[in-house]
């Protein structure tokens, strides 16, 4: 994976940590287990305001202000909140695709910011990322099998051109791709197909967690319950950790048994799917299920507002 590995700022600190420590939000299932698979600490990134002729730097927007949870083995954790509230600025910086201001991850017990040369080689396989835009975030000019094939390639895993063909078509054949896709380019392609060829390049390096950011919010709402269903055939298959991001309630409750809650920078309230959807304590979380559909139709549901104000 590309981006800056620079870390500055880092306080180590615990301070002004979000709420994810208390025993009854301790991971359920296979996020019990004792060391979990990823861990993040009182995360922060602000970014710079700059004003001014000189553009100097005048202020920081905190982005993400102190944001932990953890995520088991085979585990997906939601994270849920409206647009804006840094939910990608979340997964970015844990992968070091944007460096954080603060806070500590670890992944398998491993520092990842202070993570250097095989260490943080290794890291880069076991940590990936799909993204929310899969016609964005595939090279228009490359063809589809060294779009898949790139991160292979770039981590010396294969031998032979042989090798590499029949890797990348047999992982495009796992995401529901036909073998031939390898020779065509990405906008022969509809958004539900790019999204199973931006899974099968995530797939590539056999990781053992991946960022699901936002994976269906571009898409058909036909298509996308066939991407949620691929990804979990995936986790059952590979023991795939998932944090998966989304602003829409109704998917993450779809997905995801343990569920955070994200709004301005901070988590404001985790625990299970159950705790979440039956017993919502914070005001913003009512309303993001209130605005769930109801499915039946003779049913209503009081929409909650809410604007904001003391958290
Ligand atoms: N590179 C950046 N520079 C400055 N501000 C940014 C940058 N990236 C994101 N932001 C701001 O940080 C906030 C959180 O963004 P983001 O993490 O993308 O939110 P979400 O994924 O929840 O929609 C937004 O207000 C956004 O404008
Ligand atoms: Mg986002």
């Amino acid at each position: 994976m590309l981006g800056p590995d620079c870390l500055f700022g880092y306080d180590g600190g615990m301070t002004d940590s979000a709420v994810l420590e208390k025993p009854e939000n301790k991971p359920q299932g296979p996020g019990s287990d004792p060391q979990p698979l990823l861990k993040v600490e009182d995360l922060k990134t602000y970014f710079p305001i700059r004003s001014g002729l000189l553009q100097r730097v005048t202020d920081h927007f905190k982005a993400v202000d102190g944001v932990s949870f953890e995520i088991g083995r085979g585990e997906t954790l939601g994270l849920v909140g409206e647009s804006g509230c840094g939910k990608t600025t979340v997964g970015r910086t844990l992968l070091r695709l944007i460096p954080a201001t603060g806070g500590r991850v670890t992944f398998e017990g491993r520092d990842v910011f202070a993570a250097s040369g095989s260490e943080l080689q290794k890291l880069r396989r076991d940590m990936q990322i799909v993204f929310q835009d899969p016609a964005g975030s595939l090279n228009p000019r490359m063809r589809i099998a060294s779009i898949v094939g790139e991160p292979l390639i770039i981590h010396g895993l294969i031998k032979d051109k042989a090798e590499l063909r029949e890797r990348v078509e047999s992982l495009l054949e796992r995401c529901g791709m036909p073998r031939a896709a390898a020779d065509r380019y990405p906008h022969e392609f509809s958004g539900g197909q790019r999204q199973r060829i931006g899974i099968a390049r995530a797939l590539a390096l056999e990781p053992k967690f991946i960022v699901c950011d936002e994976p269906t919010s571009a898409l058909d709402v036909s298509i996308q319950a066939q991407i949620i269903n691929l990804l979990t055939d995936l986790q059952g298959e590979f023991g795939l950790s998932y944090l998966f991001i989304s602003h829409d309630m109704a998917v993450i409750q779809h997905v995801c048994r343990r569920i955070a809650v994200m709004y301005r920078g901070k988590i404001v309230e985790a625990g299970t799917r159950e705790e979440i959807i039956e017993n919502p304590q914070h005001l913003y979380t009512q309303s993001l299920l209130s605005a769930v559909p109801e499915p039946d139709p003779r049913r209503t549901k009081q929409r909650v507002t809410f604007d904001g104000g003391a958290m």
